[in-house]
């Protein structure tokens, strides 16, 4: 798994030459994580009292998935992913987990979750610019026909969906480290 561990677009602009006033690698980890926990915590009293399925796009270690499953008791939380390589106890049950490539499963899920989805966390981004451009026109592309309307989208890439819109972020969201959007 090769995920980000800093904001790419950050290493584009590199450094200043004092050093002072960029954050270091190990801050864009910290910022990175505390948006997505504070964005994921939001998000839980968004779809609170709302019925339907929550996506997680990216099980990696399972980290989030665990914080989701914690905090969404009963809730159904489809996990995608092109393989398991998560702690063991993280690991989604068969009915729940959803293997191959995003550009093959994310299409298809249209026929189980149709604008269904309530909530999607999508955490796939990669320290590879390319690659990310890549995975964020797929995960862009697909995503709409899932969503139920209202529905959030949180992501660490950002993304242009059809029939959603950028939300301003959750209280103490460092910009440009996690994105949230909500379908019309
Ligand atoms: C950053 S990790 C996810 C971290 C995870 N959310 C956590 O908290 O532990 C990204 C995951 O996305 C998966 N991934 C990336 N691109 C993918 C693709 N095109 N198809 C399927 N899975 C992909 C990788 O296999 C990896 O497990």
């Amino acid at each position: 798994m090769h995920e980000i561990d800093e904001n790419p677009r950050e290493t584009a602009v590199g450094r200043d030459v004092a050093g002072a006033s960029e954050p270091t690698r190990l801050e864009r980890l910290l910022f990175r994580l505390e948006a997505q926990h504070r964005c994921l915590n939001w998000a839980f009293g968004e779809i609170a009292g709302r019925s339907g399925p929550v996506l997680e796009l990216g099980l990696g270690h399972g980290r989030t998935f665990d914080h989701m499953r914690r905090h969404l008791p009963g809730r159904d939380i489809f996990v995608f992913d092109r393989e398991i390589d998560c702690f063991p106890d993280c690991t989604p049950d068969a009915e729940h987990l959803i293997l191959g490539k995003l550009s093959d499963t994310l299409p298809e899920a249209r026929y189980r979750f149709g604008g269904k989805a309530v909530l999607v966390n999508s955490d796939v981004g990669t320290y590879d610019e390319a690659i990310n451009a890549e995975i964020a026109e797929v995960v862009s592309g697909a995503l709409p026909a899932l969503l139920a309307p209202g529905a959030i989208v949180l992501s660490d890439l950002p993304l242009t969906l059809s029939n959603a819109k950028a939300v301003p972020l959750p209280h103490a969201v460092r910009s440009e480290r996690y994105f949230v959007y909500r379908s019309l």
